[in-house]
């Protein structure tokens, strides 16, 4: 038995990988390695370079390697990105999708964990948002999430297949072990550029969007450690296998820190003062999104080990300090 990792090669998924080995689970990566790296698979896990939307590599895979469970990443994650490509958008993370649950359905794998996310939500009316809040996304990364979420829940209803679909709020830090981390190059998210700023890998950075309907301005995020997202994962594979229903949750520590606060933690934690220009909105930005984890916390037995805004900054920085000379190799 062993479960399949699709883009097990990225910054989220090769956090699962390890997290996954560490359990003694078998594991099988099928990354295309568009954006993620080699190095980043643990030498224990097997790599396949392929795409998943390929139907027949696919369909070998889970027979060859009797995958009981597939927890699937690969997908293009870029908000704004998103609203200049859609087409892209809905092809890489809506329809190959389809494809993969396919070869799912007709290998038989009992077991599939979906990264969703809180832009489903669009700009939601209460904070925080809780998973029966009305599904508004006002962005096609949202809607290209949104529509998997459709079909798993069809998928599941007609066929032998039970889902937890995980919708992720912003996800950061890096492995505490210093094993993998952020590891993109022109990474968009803010933590990410903030540690960049914060190491002279970039002049500075900019603000975007300093008038919304916030405390401070600028927009609300509940920034979450990957390791813990990756933990909310095992939670509901160990679920699943115990033959728990469907079932879809938020993922998210409750609490949100404005893009200020973010910059300035960085700040803080560097100890460097770098410049911050602010700037115009951004498209696709919703102006605050916090999750409600009672549901999580409640089904999955979840419960956060790194809610920590100074932890999750630390770590990310220190990958990224690191991090030229894994990519010089
Ligand atoms: N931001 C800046 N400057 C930057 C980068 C980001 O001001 O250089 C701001 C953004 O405008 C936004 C906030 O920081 O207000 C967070 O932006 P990110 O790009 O880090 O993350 P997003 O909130 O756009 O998106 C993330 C995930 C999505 C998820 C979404 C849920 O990437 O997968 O959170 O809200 F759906």
């Amino acid at each position: 038995m062993s479960v399949l990792v699709t883009g097990g090669a990225g910054y989220i998924g090769s956090h699962m990988v390890l997290e996954l080995l560490d359990a003694g689970e078998r594991v099988v990566v099928l990354d295309n390695l568009s954006t993620g790296f080699r190095w980043a698979v643990a030498p224990q896990a097997t790599l396949i370079e392929g795409d998943f939307g390929d139907a027949a590599l696919v369909g070998d895979l889970l027979s060859r390697f009797e995958v009981d469970a597939i927890i699937h990443f690969a997908a293009k994650i870029v908000v704004p990105e998103s609203v200049a490509d859609p087409l892209g958008y809905y092809e890489n993370n809506t329809a190959k999708a389809r494809n993969l649950l396919a070869q799912a359905v007709q290998a038989g794998v009992p077991h599939f964990i979906f990264s969703s996310t809180a832009a489903v939500y669009g700009e939601p009316k209460v904070s925080p948002v809780n998973e029966d809040a009305p599904k508004d996304p006002i962005n096609p990364y949202g809607r290209s999430k949104l529509m998997v979420e459709w079909m798993l829940a069809d998928v599941a209803a007609a066929h032998k297949l039970t889902y937890t679909a995980l919708r992720y709020f912003n996800v950061a830090g890096a492995d505490p072990q210093g094993r993998t981390g952020q590891s993109t190059p022109n990474a968009t998210h803010l933590i990410k550029v903030a540690v960049q700023a914060a190491l002279g890998k970039r002049r500075g950075m900019e603000v975007f969007g300093t008038d919304y309907p916030t405390p401070d301005g600028s927009c609300l995020r509940d920034y979450i450690h990957v390791t813990d997202l990756v933990r909310a994962h095992m939670d509901a594979l160990r679920r699943l296998r115990a033959g728990g229903g469907n079932i879809t949750c938020n993922v998210g520590y409750g609490r949100g820190y404005s893009v200020l606060e973010v910059i300035d933690t960085v700040k803080r934690v560097s100890g460097v003062d770098f410049e911050v220009r602010r700037s115009g909105r951004r498209a696709g930005d919703p102006a605050s999104i916090v999750a409600s984890n009672d549901r999580i916390r409640r089904e999955l037995c979840w419960t956060p080990r790194h809610d920590d805004l100074e932890e999750i900054v630390r770590q990310a920085l220190e990958w990224e300090r690191g991090l030229e000379k894994r990519l010089a190799g």
